[in-house]
């Protein structure tokens, strides 16, 4: 199970620092990936199954970007996993298919474990499952589906941040279709809370989740843990 926290644009250092040594001093099995902003990283000790991660990053080792961040500055806090193609980034920031193959290829090239996020909008949804597949199959073009550290979290975009879960039904038939093709472990996001944890970590195929707000309360984050610890097998 990979229980992972995407800070977004929350946290700060002291908050962060707080949080994390919090989840550290617990005790559990499941694979957990924490996403603060990079202003919050820091010298942390962390356990070995606790990873602290970058939510974006530009796929250069250092140069002439202004405001970006590149690869020398996060081996400063030696990050090596990271959220590549999430919504707010696809859709918000208007990062191309062609960008993020990029940071991919980058992020390959280093080794680094990469959570890759997809997931349709809410007017492709609406045109049943085939749309939503030729969709999400769409956001896999130019990114190597082998990779073996990759992990891919299913996220559709009406879904994140607003309080609407996608239906368990809906996650499986996506989820069963990725496996088809994908041996990398899946994962599910998109307001998911403490109390629909263990009904999302049960479905066949999903292999854990990627919380951005309800996990942001490091007591709700912990017990998602909790919960992924207490009844299946770790992946
Ligand atoms: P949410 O965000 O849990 O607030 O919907 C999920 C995500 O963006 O990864």
């Amino acid at each position: 199970m990979i229980i992972a926290s995407n800070f977004k644009t929350n946290h700060n250092r002291v908050s962060t620092k707080e949080f994390v040594d919090f989840i550290n001093s617990q005790h559990f099995f499941s694979e957990v990936r924490i996403y603060p902003p990079f202003t919050a990283f820091d010298d942390f000790d962390l356990t070995p199954n606790i990873r602290v991660g970058a939510q974006n990053f530009y796929p250069v080792e250092k140069g002439s970007f202004t405001g970006e961040i590149g690869f020398e500055q996060l081996q400063e806090f030696d990050i090596d996993t990271l959220l590549i193609g999430h919504s707010e980034r696809r859709h918000i920031l208007g990062e191309s298919q062609e960008s993020i193959c990029e940071k991919y290829n980058f992020a390959k090239s280093k080794e680094c474990e990469i959570v890759y996020c997809v997931g349709e909008p809410k007017e492709i949804r609406e045109q049943g499952i085939e749309s939503v597949m030729s969709y999400i199959w769409s956001q896999f073009d130019g990114i190597d589906i082998d990779y073996d550290d990759l992990v891919v979290a299913y996220e559709p975009v009406w879904a994140i941040g607003t309080g609407l879960s996608a239906s368990l039904e809906d996650i499986q038939e996506v989820l069963d279709a990725l496996r088809l093709k994908i041996k990398a472990p899946l994962l599910y996001g998109g307001s998911v809370k403490v109390e629909t944890t263990k009904d999302i970590l049960c479905i066949e195929n999903c292999d854990g989740v990627l919380v951005g707000t309800a996990s942001w309360d490091k007591n709700s984050f912990s017990k998602m843990i909790e919960i992924a610890d207490n009844f299946k097998e770790q992946v």
